[in-house]
Order: structure tokens, then C-alpha cells, then sequence
């Protein structure tokens, strides 16, 4: 097992009505003049936005709407604004991932005095950053536990990762009942991305970390065992509650400990949602399967059968058999959850598939990934999935 640091300052709240300890949560960690930041309006639809308002009644509160899903920089420099303008002291981020990613980037533009494309481009800008909270809506990106922030620039089809220990929420309010009116297809693509975080992490060069990947393997068999259950009863509690727990846990560094090496379907789904502006977890389910039959080969074949093994509970002593087994399985639990498999669903032609793959390569480290990539073999990955 490698060294590591582990360093998680989340103070979790969890449970039916914890929005009622936002108060407490915002004198300990905040202030008194918050910025409130949330999407497209679901909040206003589903009653969160009076629950935040409310407890928040005696606090200064000022507002950032229309936080788009692959959000946008230019929402960072509207936030970043009236935080200096109005003397923000702490950001309230009432959503998923593109809240809280753009309430993170808000928070270090809000000290900063340049662009705050700069901090996307190059994490090692970043300084002070305003305390963020987050009220989560989505069991997805783990946003709400970890130190990334993942922002477009629209205009140029750019979708890059940054990060900052000061990044990491202050606190997290977690209400699985807040997930109860989250479409069926949200549900579906944020198991995905659960999943993806725990194969980006389990899928590495064996260190040893044995304690990391039986933990992954657990949050994969929870994923597998409450999707279609939250699919078919949105408020079943328990189905919601495991979920929004796997979520965090998948990406909040735990199942990494004592590993190292790089992200694969990542940097390459990131790519389909700079150009397509698709879903997030809808690119990553479409992706991972074809990349696992792409880099399937004998020296990393036992570590697929483990996987088949321990989570798909596959009896199969061929190593070869169990593995393939175990990649099917895996494409037909997203096709039973009502995800798009191909890229023609999702309206992606060919014609992106050189420049997607050169972004990808540049953009990332996937020559230090589990099996490296090049550019050829992302373009051959893209085929697998027409
Ligand atoms: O905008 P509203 O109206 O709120 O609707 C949202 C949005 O359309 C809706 N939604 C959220 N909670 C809801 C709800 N609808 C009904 N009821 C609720 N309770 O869901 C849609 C998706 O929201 P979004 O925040 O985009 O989802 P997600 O959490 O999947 O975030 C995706 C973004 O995070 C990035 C992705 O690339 C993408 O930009 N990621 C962030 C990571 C991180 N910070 O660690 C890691 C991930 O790998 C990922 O890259
Ligand atoms: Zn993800």
C-alpha cells in the first residue's frame, strides 16, 4: 500500500429534515452574508428553495440562479462579482455537482483578482477560498465531500477539472428525501458516475490497498442493489439514503487511499460533454463498458475477475470467462436502468472524434492511467460504442 494523506473536513449532516441544522451549520462554518447559488429552478419546484430560505431568514442572502448542468465559467464571474461587491461570507451551494463545483470556483474568484478562468486552468492559483456548504439534491459527483470543481467555457467547447484542498465543503446537508423528485434518467446517470468514481479508483496498478478496493466493491453492490429500486420507487428512503452515501463515500479520496495512477473514462467523457453538452453520468455509462473491453488483456484480466467475483457474485473459475461476464453485466445493468447506450442516442457522429480524443489526451494524464491511452485508442473506444 502507497502513502498517503487523508484529509476530509466535511462536518455531514444526514438524515430526513437535517436542512434544519443549515443554521447552526452556517454560524460555525459561514457568516452572516450569504450567497445562495442553485440551478434551473428544480428547488422551486420541489419545496427546497422555501426550506433553505426560511432557515436562513435572519441571515443577509443574496442569490445565483441558473447554474446549468456542465456549468459554465460565466456563472463563476457573476458570482464572484457580488461576493466582492456584497461582502459575502460564506456560499450556500443548493444542487449537484455544477452548483457546487461553480459555488467552489465563486468562492477562490472571490479573492482573486484576475479572471477566474485562471484558477480553472491552473489549480496552483488558487489561494483563500470563501467556506462552502452545500445542500445536495442529487446523488452523483460526491461534489459535495471532495476538493474538485469541474467548469466549461462554453464558448470553446473547453470542460476542465481544478481543485483545492480549500475547495472541500465545510459542511454538507444530506436529506435523502430531497433525491425523492430527481427524474428516473438522473437517478440512472448519477449511479453511473457513483460507479465510474469507484472504477476510476479500483482499476489501478495492484498496490496492495486491499482495504480500498473491498470498500469500492461494497459502494458498487450498493449502487447495483438501489438503482432500479429508486428508479421504480422514488421515495423509497432507503434505496435514496444508500445512494446519497455511496456518492459521497465513492469520491471523497477513501477509496484511494494507498493507490495511485490516473482517471480513464473521465478525461474521455468530459471531452462528449464539452462538445455535446450531454449528461455527465449518460457519457461515462455509454464509455466504460467499451473501455473495459478495450483494455481487457491477460495481464490485467484477474483484477476483472475479481470484480465479477466480488460484485457481480459470478461463479466462474476461468479468469477470461469471469471478466467478460462481468463487463456484459455491467453494460446491461445501465441499459436496464433506462440509460442511452450509443453514441447515436445521444446525437454524437463521428465527426468529433479525432479532436475529442486529442483534447482528452492533452488535457489529461492517460498515458499514467490503468492501461494507457493514446489518441488512436480513444478514437477506437468512441467506435466501440456507435
Ligand atoms: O438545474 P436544476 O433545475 O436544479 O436541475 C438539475 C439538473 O438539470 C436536476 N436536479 C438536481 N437535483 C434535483 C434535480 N431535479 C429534480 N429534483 C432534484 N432533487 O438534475 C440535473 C443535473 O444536475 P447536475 O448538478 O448537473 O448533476 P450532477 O450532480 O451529476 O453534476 C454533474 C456535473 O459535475 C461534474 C460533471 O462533469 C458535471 O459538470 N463532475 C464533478 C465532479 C466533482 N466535483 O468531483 C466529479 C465528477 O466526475 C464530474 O465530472
Ligand atoms: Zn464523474
Amino acid at each position: 500500500m502507497n502513502n498517503f494523506r487523508y484529509n476530509v473536513v466535511t462536518d455531514v449532516r444526514f438524515g430526513k429534515r437535517s436542512i434544519l441544522q443549515l443554521k447552526e451549520v452556517v454560524e460555525l462554518y459561514g457568516g452572516k452574508n450569504i450567497l445562495i447559488v442553485y440551478g434551473g429552478g428544480s428547488i422551486k419546484k420541489n419545496g427546497i428553495y422555501d426550506d433553505v430560505v426560511s432557515v436562513l431568514k435572519d441571515c443577509n442572502v443574496c442569490e445565483l440562479s441558473g447554474i446549468e448542468p456542465n456549468p459554465d465559467i460565466s456563472k463563476v464571474r457573476e458570482g464572484a462579482k457580488i461576493c466582492k461587491e456584497k461582502n459575502i461570507d460564506c456560499i450556500v451551494a443548493v444542487g449537484g455537482g455544477s452548483v457546487i463545483d461553480t459555488a467552489k470556483c465563486i468562492g477562490a474568484g472571490a479573492y482573486y483578482d484576475s479572471d477566474p478562468w485562471d484558477l480553472v486552468e491552473d489549480g496552483s492559483k488558487i489561494g483563500k477560498v470563501l467556506p462552502i456548504i452545500a445542500v445536495l439534491t442529487i446523488s452523483a459527483t460526491g461534489s459535495e465531500m471532495n476538493k474538485n470543481a469541474v467548469i466549461s467555457d462554453k464558448t470553446r467547447n473547453i470542460k476542465l477539472g481544478t481543485s483545492s484542498l480549500d475547495f472541500i465543503p465545510k459542511a454538507a446537508i444530506c436529506d435523502p428525501e430531497y433525491l425523492y423528485s430527481l427524474p428516473s434518467i438522473q437517478t440512472a446517470a448519477g449511479t453511473a458516475d457513483i460507479m465510474s468514481h469507484i472504477f476510476e479508483q479500483y482499476f489501478r496498478k495492484d498496490t496492495g490497498a486491499t482495504v480500498s478496493d473491498h470498500i469500492a466493491e461494497a459502494l458498487l453492490k450498493t449502487c447495483i442493489e438501489y438503482c432500479k429500486v429508486a428508479i421504480d420507487e422514488p421515495k423509497n428512503y432507503e434505496a435514496r439514503a444508500n445512494l446519497m452515501w455511496a456518492s459521497s463515500l465513492a469520491l471523497n479520496s477513501l477509496i484511494s487511499c494507498g493507490k495511485e495512477g490516473a482517471w480513464s473514462c473521465h478525461p474521455i467523457e468530459h471531452e462528449m460533454s464539452a462538445y455535446y453538452d450531454i449528461t455527465h453520468g449518460i457519457g461515462l455509462a455509454i464509455i466504460t463498458p467499451r473501455w473495459m473491453r478495450y483494455i481487457l488483456n491477460d495481464s490485467n484480466v484477474s483484477k476483472f475477475a475479481q470484480y465479477g467475483r466480488n460484485v457481480w457474485d459470478i461463479r466462474e473459475s476461468d479468469d477470461k470467462k469471469c471478466a467478460e461476464s462481468a463487463i456484459d453485466k455491467t453494460e446491461n445493468f445501465f441499459k436496464e436502468c433506462g440509460i442511452p447506450m450509443t453514441m447515436k442516442e445521444v446525437n454524437i457522429d463521428s465527426s468529433k472524434y479525432e479532436i475529442m480524443a486529442e483534447a482528452a489526451v492533452r488535457n489529461n494524464s492517460l498515458d499514467k492511467a490503468f492501461v494507457p491511452l493514446n489518441k488512436e485508442d480513444i478514437v477506437n473506444i468512441f467506435r466501440m460504442c456507435e
